[in-house]
């Protein structure tokens, strides 16, 4: 396939695969040094990289993910629980080419076909692109709540939409 032709198509979305943990984990890894390491104590990034908490994650959830790949190559990555998506990673290398708004999509759909009327996340209150994302793809914030992230206390946001 040349890259002409799936960047026409945009991002494929499939279903995870065994052999896409390493490429899940190093995406989680990378989006975690964006986001959450410069908001957070430093000893949480110590405690993320001595326990590989992105690879424990990774090999824990993968047959729940859904992948986007563009050019064949793993983009990011959707985790899906009941009504919510738990977790979503794009490689920062390729943000705002859609890989994000292609996974949603997916999420929904594979939601809505389980007989769910609602889509949810949640996230840290830190992490205002989250937000503008979801918000442009119709979330609205729907609750405050303190989570547990790494064993530190942060306010953290849900978003819901209705799904159609
Ligand atoms: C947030 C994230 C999932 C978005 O994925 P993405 O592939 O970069 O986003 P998309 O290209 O699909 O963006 C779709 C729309 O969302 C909005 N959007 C996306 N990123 C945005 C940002 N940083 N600021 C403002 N709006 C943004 C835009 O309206 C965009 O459409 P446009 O590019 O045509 O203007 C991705 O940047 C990411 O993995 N971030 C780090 C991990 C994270 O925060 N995950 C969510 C935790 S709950």
């Amino acid at each position: 396939m040349t890259g002409s032709e799936n960047s026409a198509a945009g991002p494929l979305i499939r279903s995870a695969e065994d052999a896409d943990r390493e490429r899940l984990a190093a995406i989680m890894d990378a989006t975690w040094q964006v986001i959450w390491a410069p908001s957070l104590p430093a000893h949480t990034d110590r405690f993320w990289r001595d326990n590989k908490v992105a690879r424990m994650f990774v090999d824990q959830v993968w047959a729940f993910c859904l992948v986007a790949t563009i050019d064949g190559a793993v983009a990011g990555f959707a985790h899906l629980s009941g009504d919510q998506v738990t977790s979503l990673h794009v490689d920062p290398a390729v943000k705002r080419r859609g890989v994000g708004r292609a996974l949603m999509a997916a999420a929904e759909a594979q939601v809505r076909s389980l007989g769910f009327a609602q889509l949810r996340i949640e996230s840290e209150v830190f992490n205002a692109s989250a937000h503008a994302f979801y918000a442009a793809l119709g979330y609205r914030e729907t609750r405050r709540f303190v989570d547990d992230v790494v064993g530190q206390d942060v306010d953290c946001i849900e978003m819901t939409k209705t799904l159609g």
